[in-house]
């Protein structure tokens, strides 16, 4: 049989429906310049769906600073992957400030967060190794999960009592072996925002012997005192082994980084296939990365303005009686009850007679008749934008309680 035969007619779990959603719930194309207000389908609307958390994607020292570095060195530089040709003193440089800014010893950096945690993961462990995760680790926890031949455990989310069980089991089996454990979850849980246990699972290595690791790609640059993450937030980054950023939120770039002793990340720098076998971070991104990095670390007022939106929605909404679930950051879920078609007919409503985008998430994610509205609120929206969504938000759930989306159609769109 012919390889491509499955595709015929199966789009896969997204792609089923393609023909309804594509362009409009998947895929949409939002224009303009990066701001709260931007344009969707000739509309503008105000834009709640960019994990540009401190507002640097359009900084104008940002944007120059950009400019500059694409100018002198081109994308392309430096030609090759770092271990062969595509090594500068740049990465290096980076890399050191990212280091000290999480009060680690060393951090290597990645091409992009994903493909640099599946190797992460893929290249600490082996075989006589166990892992023990939170059932709500990111896809790239879980893709690089898939490469390990060892023991996994899940623990259901955040549940403490549960990763005493695994560690019990894990702790055994990785000593039968002559193996060691290793405990990843994230620093604040992207899709809910609430914050990993990290307090807890810190204290628990006094109990059993394990590594930990913690993905706070949304936690780096708007979580504790001087933005270093939810190990800052919560007084653990000394418990943290291995703590990973995303320049892909708070710093609204592309790239990454794994932070942790010396010892370790030379071990990464040696053996991270994603890296080894991939072309450096151009030396834009890297420039592009240290300005940000400046900005976050000495414009505090970035990370204050950021903080004062989420407040304001976030007691705004629950002052209106919306749920918001288990919160700890600017993630703002609003969980609503309904069904699909009434999800896609509340998000057709928002962006069309409101103009409010943001994000839906519906079963199988979520539960059935559970519909998720998701809110990422930045540095650059304001308290009007904040008022207005509240106001708009009170008057879809009035409908949605009217039954007024109760339709069996989707909107066209
Ligand atoms: C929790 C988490 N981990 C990792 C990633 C991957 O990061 P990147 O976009 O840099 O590949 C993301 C972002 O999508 C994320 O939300």
């Amino acid at each position: 049989m012919d390889v491509f035969e499955k595709v015929k007619g199966n789009k896969g779990p997204l792609g089923q429906y393609a023909k309804e959603a594509d362009g409009y719930f998947v895929f949409p194309k939002l224009e303009g310049e990066i701001n709260p207000r931007m344009m969707f389908r000739g509309k503008e609307v105000l834009a709640w769906s960019l994990n540009n958390y401190l507002g640097l994607a359009n900084h104008p020292e940002v944007r120059e600073t950009d400019a500059k570095a694409a100018a002198e060195w081109g994308l392309g530089y430096p030609m090759g992957a770092r271990a062969m040709s595509g090594q500068t003193r740049q990465h290096e440089i980076l890399e050191e400030q990212l280091a000290e800014f999480e009060q680690k010893e060393s951090c290597y950096l990645l091409n992009y967060g994903y493909q640099g945690m599946v190797s992460v993961i893929d290249s600490i462990l082996d075989r006589k190794d166990v892992v023990v995760y939170d059932s709500e680790a990111h896809a790239c926890i879980i893709d690089g999960l898939r490469l390990h031949i060892g023991k996994r455990f899940v623990f259901p989310h955040n549940d403490m009592e549960n990763l005493e069980k695994q560690l019990n089991r894990a702790v055994k089996i990785a000593e039968a072996a002559g193996g060691g454990v290793l405990v990843i979850t994230e620093g604040v849980f992207g899709m809910s925002g609430d914050l990993g246990k990290l307090k807890e699972i810190v204290e628990l290595k006094k109990k059993y012997p394990f590594r930990f690791m913690v993905d706070d790609a949304h936690g780096f640059g708007t979580m504790g005192a001087t933005g270093a993450g939810t190990g800052e937030h919560l007084g653990v980054q000394d418990g943290i082994d291995l703590y990973f950023g995303t320049f892909a939120k708070s710093m609204a770039l592309i790239g990454g980084f794994i932070a942790g002793t010396k010892e370790v990340i030379t071990f990464l720098k040696y053996n991270m296939r994603s890296q080894i076998f991939a072309k450096s971070l151009p030396m834009p991104c890297v420039i592009g990365a240290m300005k940000r990095l400046e900005l976050l670390r000495t414009k505090p007022e970035l990370k204050q303005q950021l903080w004062t939106i989420v407040d304001a929605l976030q007691s705004g909404l629950k002052a209106k009686g919306f749920n918001l679930g288990n919160t700890e950051s600017p993630v703002t879920p609003v969980f609503l009850n309904g069904t699909t078609p009434e999800a896609t007919n509340v998000v057709f409503d928002l962006r069309e007679n409101f103009g409010v985008f943001c994000s839906v998430v519906v079963y199988p994610v979520v539960p059935k008749d559970v519909i998720m509205l998701r809110l990422i609120p930045t540095a650059v929206h304001t308290l009007e934008d904040v008022e207005y969504t509240i106001h708009a938000f009170s008057q879809i759930v009035d409908k949605l309680k009217n039954k007024e989306y109760n339709r069996d159609t989707l909107p066209v769109v």
